[in-house]
């Protein structure tokens, strides 16, 4: 029997140095270690063996798994070794990396964070309301009445339960103003809905930034005031701004603002940004009816209200000439801003 293990033995060491890959490897090893093999099925038959014989069986059988244990695990490590050898060849290790494209974030909202810093430094706090309105928040209690151009079905998304996207965000000064009491200082950037033609300068879909001030003497000279230094610390101190009368059901007096948008070999022209005004007596009488108190009694307080267009901000800050550029995602246009 002491023969039959050393040919068991000198057969594992033959087959193992045979071993090309882990899976001739591994056949090996079931072939003289696995349960049933060889090397497996020689000791089951020490029972038999008389009890003289048994102890030198039993090491003689030690003796040759440890050396078929070790001669497979010798190989495997050989193995691996050139299989990773293998894997780096033909690889110059001394070139450079690739460079991993890194994103950005969007140019409307690095002009949206910059405007919100900007002002809560001025010491407005942000406030928001739903973009799905009624049709009280965004015209009723904003002083537009029924047969307002901007209530026409041309000019607004209605949905069938009477709702709509809202056309401004100035629904969040009605909504701010419903739970707050004066002062009240706001601002509130969000999306706003029309069924604006799409040009160069419209979308049907833009951002905006309201911002509503109220208080006991808020005079037209703080809005003033206020919309300048805005835009002088948005665009720089030289900025050109101008304020337009114009007409808003829910400020009087109102303006437009104008900011001089500078685009690379164009003539600099003035493009609007805002609308703005002292709040209309009318509106904070609205609240008040709906309040049923007179925290915002127009006798009380007054209060200027602006309209930002986030979007046309952002093509003043960086000279885009098109709107559209903003929502067509073109990565060569957006790798500027990264
Ligand atoms: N809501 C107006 C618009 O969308 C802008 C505006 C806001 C005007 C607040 C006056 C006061 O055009």
């Amino acid at each position: 029997m002491k023969e039959q293990i050393e040919t068991i033995q000198a057969d594992a060491l033959a087959a193992v140095a045979a071993a090309t890959d882990e899976r001739s490897l591994d056949d090996a090893r079931v072939a003289f270690l696995g349960k049933k093999g060889s090397l497996t099925l020689a000791s089951a038959g020490m029972k038999d063996l008389p009890n003289d014989q048994k102890p030198i069986m039993g090491q003689a059988l030690n003796v040759a798994r440890t050396a078929i244990t070790q001669a497979i695990d010798e190989k495997k490590a050989a193995l691996e070794a050139e299989a990773d050898k293998k894997s780096v060849e033909g690889i110059d290790l001394t070139l450079p990396g690739r460079e991993l494209l890194q994103g950005g974030l969007h140019p409307l909202t690095l002009v949206k964070d910059r405007a919100v810093s900007i002002l809560r430094r001025m010491g407005f706090a942000l406030a928001d309301g739903p973009e799905i309105e009624t049709e009280y928040h965004c015209f009723d209690a904003l002083n537009t009445p029924d047969d307002h151009p901007a209530r026409n079905e041309k000019d607004t998304f209605y949905f069938d339960s009477g709702k709509l996207l809202r056309t401004h965000t100035s629904s969040v000064q009605i909504r701010t103003m419903e739970k707050a009491s004066a002062p009240v200082r706001i601002i509130a950037p969000g999306s706003a809905y029309r069924r604006d033609e799409i040009d160069a300068t419209h979308l049907s879909v833009f951002n905006q930034l309201e911002g509503l001030y109220v208080d006991k003497d808020v005079k037209l000279g703080d809005l003033k005031g206020t919309l300048e230094y805005f835009l002088r610390a948005m665009f720089g101190t030289d900025t050109e701004v101008r304020f337009r009368p114009h007409f808003f059901p829910f400020t009087e007096p109102s303006f437009e603002i104008d900011v001089k948008l500078h685009v690379k070999g164009q003539e600099p022209k003035w493009i609007e940004v805002a609308g703005c005004g002292m709040v209309d007596p009318a509106v904070f009488s609205s609240v008040s009816d709906q309040r049923k108190d007179d925290a915002f009694d127009p006798e009380n307080v007054t209060g200027f209200a602006f309209g930002m267009g986030i979007d046309r901000l952002a093509m003043i800050q960086y000279g885009i000439k098109d709107i559209r550029l903003l929502i067509e995602n073109d990565a060569r246009f957006l790798q500027q801003f990264a």
